[in-house]
């Protein structure tokens, strides 16, 4: 008598992108926000983050309708580029050799920035080849194409050159990714001395377990937002070593008091925010690391 041999598990091949990063790039692909494109218009800057800083709420006070909603995307873009000038002002003395990574870019606002600040060259990675092409299409039309790329390619696993960068960073990217798994491919590209720094929302351990409003801003979003104290574990064990650290949410709450009144580019998710950081179970947080 013969046994049939014992059967085995498959062998299933492992994919190039997981099933959780395919639906991100579905929804970056698909994504036409007015937030996000309309604001961008105003100086071909497009930011696909939020904003900080005390809001001019004169603007809605204009009486005439057309004028209101124009000057409100202009306040809130405003308030969405001074965070992205706050993140590239922490990226320490580069100068126009150096080269910088922009993990989750979006639609490449802030490779853009930092190249105006430094003069530097930026390589950004997005999930969403619609967000690299169009990124691409504007550094060319800027005429800074030779200076300022971008790449559909997993910011997890990159490619680029060990060591090659002066500084990295994450701005409102950080809740798509396993944090370990992040840290480590910055570590890699930054040289020693390097900077790391991120702007992003976390959910505060002092409150508790992520809160319903966490938990609705993940769904909205199909993120994973991390814990505050995640962070710094994650960094230390990669090498990075935080140098400066800024709680932004209460800086964070004059945009979201805004653009909850503009009806042409609200989500639907306004409200959200406000009560999680009111209630205090979610921060905002800029984190400034070197890499040693
Ligand atoms: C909220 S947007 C932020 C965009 C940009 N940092 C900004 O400030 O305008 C999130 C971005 O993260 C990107 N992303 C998420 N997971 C990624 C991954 N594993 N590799 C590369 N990009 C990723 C998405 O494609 C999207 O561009």
């Amino acid at each position: 008598m013969t046994n049939a041999p014992a059967a085995r598990p498959a062998v299933l091949p492992v994919p190039a992108q997981s099933t959780y990063q395919t639906r991100i790039a579905d929804y970056w692909n698909a994504e036409e926000n007015p937030v996000n494109l309309e604001l961008g218009k105003i100086d071909d800057l497009y930011h696909h983050h939020y904003g900080i800083g005390e809001a001019d709420t004169s603007v809605l006070d204009e009486p005439d309708p057309d004028l209101r909603r124009k000057r409100l995307t202009a306040e809130l873009h405003r308030l969405e580029h001074a965070q992205a000038e706050l993140l590239a002002s922490n990226l320490g003395n580069l100068t126009a050799d150096d080269r910088v990574f922009d993990a989750g870019c979006g639609r490449g606002g802030g490779s853009v920035v930092a190249h105006l600040r430094y003069g530097c060259h930026a390589d950004g990675v997005t999930l969403s080849t619609k967000q690299a092409d169009f990124a691409n299409e504007q550094a060319r039309a800027r005429g800074i194409g030779h200076k300022v790329r971008y790449h559909h390619r997993n910011m997890l696993d990159t490619g680029f050159e060990t060591g090659g960068y002066a500084a990295s960073w994450n701005n409102e990217s950080t809740m798509y990714v396993e944090l370990d798994l992040l840290f480590a491919e910055h570590a890699r590209l930054l040289r020693r001395g390097g900077r790391y720094v991120t702007v992003t929302g976390c959910y505060n351990d002092t409150y508790g377990q992520a809160s319903r409003e966490v938990s609705l801003i993940n769904a909205h979003y199909i993120c994973d937002i991390h814990p505050r104290s995640a962070y710094f574990r994650a960094m230390a064990r990669h090498r990075l070593v935080p140098v400066h650290v800024e709680d932004l949410t209460e800086a964070a709450i004059p945009y979201w008091e805004l653009r909850k009144k503009a009806d042409h580019l609200v989500t639907g998710i306004e409200d959200t925010f406000l009560t999680a950081y009111r209630n205090g179970s979610f921060q905002y947080l800029l984190i400034v690391a070197d890499r040693v």
